[in-house]
């Protein structure tokens, strides 16, 4: 068997949260760990491939191998992706924040006892993955995921269109998968539908670059 099945191919994964300032001691996030991602980083690096991981803020260290690209916001990340092309594979694994405040203001905002609470005007961040399937510079494979509390499969079919990807890795997050150790994924294409049993982010991680692999022999 090939060893390095994915030697001379360049794998660009986007791993971790966003963090969308308030005002420069505040800011909106999620509780991603980028875990799933530096894993998928770590197996692709592993498999051959020259790696690009544009990391939101996590305390992880970077995977042997692994060119690490650290940003902060969602439109950083989407700058740093743009940056990073051309690749042959894609992996949006980062749990980007869908909205960022409007005017993050240059000072902190105080509370100043009134009671009255300031009001944050939300505005939609870029979706990476779906500007990145509708780029002139399209990956060959491009790789989203769908983190859900419920009816994984569906959510993840119906992103399949909505974003352009080649895959959706459905993921259930209603229990401790994010910032936990485990993970249990379906893997949606136009070919149907791959379940995998509950299994450690490393394992996930390596089921996945062996499918990636299978694309490029
Ligand atoms: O729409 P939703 O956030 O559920 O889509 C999740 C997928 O889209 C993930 O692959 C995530 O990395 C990607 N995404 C993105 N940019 C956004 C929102 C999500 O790349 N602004």
């Amino acid at each position: 068997v090939d060893e390095k099945p994915l030697a001379g191919r360049h794998v660009l994964i986007t791993a971790g949260p966003t963090h969308e300032p308030i005002d420069p001691v505040r800011y909106i996030a999620n509780r991603s760990s980028g875990r799933q991602g530096f894993a998928i980083a770590q197996a692709a690096a592993q498999a051959g491939a020259s790696v690009t991981l544009i990391a939101g803020p996590v305390d992880l260290p970077t995977p042997h191998g692994v060119r690490r690209v650290n940003v902060e916001t969602a439109r950083d990340m989407a700058a740093a992706v743009e940056a990073a092309l051309p690749a042959d594979v894609a992996v949006m694994v980062a749990a980007v924040a869908d909205w960022r405040v409007a005017d993050a203001g240059a000072h902190k905002i105080k509370k100043d006892g009134s009671g009255i609470v300031p009001p944050l005007a939300l505005v939609e961040n870029p979706d990476i993955l779906a500007g990145l399937c509708a780029s002139p510079r399209r990956p060959r494979l491009v790789v989203g995921f769908a983190a859900e509390t419920q009816d994984v499969i569906a959510h993840a079919t119906a992103k399949l269109a909505r974003k352009g990807a080649d895959w959706i890795v459905g993921n259930d997050v209603s229990g401790d998968v994010m910032g936990g150790l485990r993970n249990s994924v379906h893997i949606v294409s136009a070919d149907g539908v791959d379940s995998l049993p509950d299994l450690p982010k490393e394992a996930v991680a390596a089921a996945l670059v062996e499918r990636i692999s299978r694309v490029f022999v």
